[in-house]
């Protein structure tokens, strides 16, 4: 199977590049990343020469380039996304060209090539928050920052050309995930990294608001389900069940790592902050999938991976990427 992931320099694309490689001998990857700030060339040190696999570096939202790449493609799986919400409160103009307009060229190119089957990685965040139960695919989106209002508008655009030109199409929408080479800017990592260096350990507002994560290898091998099992059309839900307080959460990372409470400093709230997600998966599950990693040994294992992997975050973990309140800085 000939596979074009994009994004796959990023944290679940690389995850799930490496992934696919190695369940899948077939497998031909060309990866198409245009190394914005979530990406590292280093996440794929390990198969840069394996001969399976091809990066090219390239924009999305480029219509010459996507429309060669997709000559030769069986599957295309859209991971590529400006994907941090912080940022996207001091700067928005990057998530709607790389997020929606991007993927509006990725379907033009798409609809253009015949059997293709596109795979469309969104998120929870496009329901926005909820106080009490979970969300089911059939609810409608209400997304809250700039972030989630481009996801939702990317996913209304493959669902219409699925009904409108009958594209191949079908959407994921995710919880929150962690594992290895998830950029140090993101919540779980920048807790480990400030803490390995004592530095005091932000929490936005209470830290009362929940979140459900999800290891990323339980996240990559239910998007390859979905490519075997999942229909046209479709929406699906990805999600454990593992919901937190973002404090207890903290709390956790630094008990594993034998750290004082004592570090965690509770600085301002990001404005439009969701209180709650929480996704129905039941959709998916009647499918086969479920979640093979709890999330005690999961966290533990990041932990350690973050540990023992000071060469691939040192470069990129500067003072500004693990800013307390990065969304109040100019980006
Ligand atoms: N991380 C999560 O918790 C989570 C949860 C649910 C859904 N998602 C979705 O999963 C996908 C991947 O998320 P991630 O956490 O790995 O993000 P990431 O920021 O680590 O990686 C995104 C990758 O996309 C690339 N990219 C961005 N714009 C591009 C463009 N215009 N052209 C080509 N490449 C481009 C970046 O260079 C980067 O390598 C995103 O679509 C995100 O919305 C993430």
């Amino acid at each position: 199977m000939r596979f074009l992931i994009t994004g796959g320099l990023g944290f679940i694309g690389s995850n799930f590049v490496r992934y696919i490689l190695s369940t899948n001998r077939d497998a031909r990857v060309v990866n198409l990343d245009n190394m914005s700030i979530g990406s590292n060339p280093a996440n794929l040190n390990d198969i840069e020469k394996d001969r399976r696999y091809k990066f090219v570096k390239g924009d999305i939202a480029h219509p010459k380039l996507v429309s060669r790449l997709m000559r030769d493609v069986d599957v295309l799986v859209n991971f590529a996304a400006e994907t941090h919400v912080d940022r996207s409160i001091s700067n928005p103009q990057p998530f709607l060209k790389s997020n929606t307009i991007g993927t509006f060229n990725l379907l033009e190119q798409a609809r253009r090539s015949k059997g293709v089957k596109f795979v469309h990685i969104s998120t929870d965040e496009v329901y926005g928050a909820i106080a009490k139960g979970s969300f089911k695919e059939s609810d409608p989106t209400n997304p809250s920052s700039p972030y989630s209002a481009s996801k939702a508008a990317a996913d209304m655009l493959v669902l219409a050309y699925c009904r409108t030109y009958g594209l191949d199409a079908l959407v994921t929408r995710c919880t929150n995930n962690f594992g290895p080479y998830q950029h140090p800017e993101k919540f779980i990592p920048k807790t480990v990294l400030r803490a390995l260096s004592n530095l005091p350990v932000p929490v936005y507002g209470t830290g009362k608001n929940i979140r459900d994560w999800i290891y990323v290898m339980d996240h990559c091998e239910a998007v390859d389900l979905l490519l075997r099992k999942g229909r046209q059309g479709e929406i699906y839900n990805i999600s454990t069940g593992n919901e937190l307080e973002n404090l207890e959460v903290v709390k956790r990372i630094l008990r594993l790592m034998g750290k004082s409470e004592d570090i965690i400093t509770f600085v301002r709230d990001r404005p439009g902050h969701d209180f709650r997600y929480s996704l129905d998966s039941s959709k998916l599950e009647r499918l086969g999938w479920k979640p093979r990693h709890g999330f005690r040994a999961a966290l533990e294992q990041t932990i350690k991976w973050y540990t023992q992997n000071r060469w691939w975050w040192k470069p990129i973990a500067t003072k500004k990427v693990l800013h307390p309140t990065p969304w109040e800085l100019r980006w």
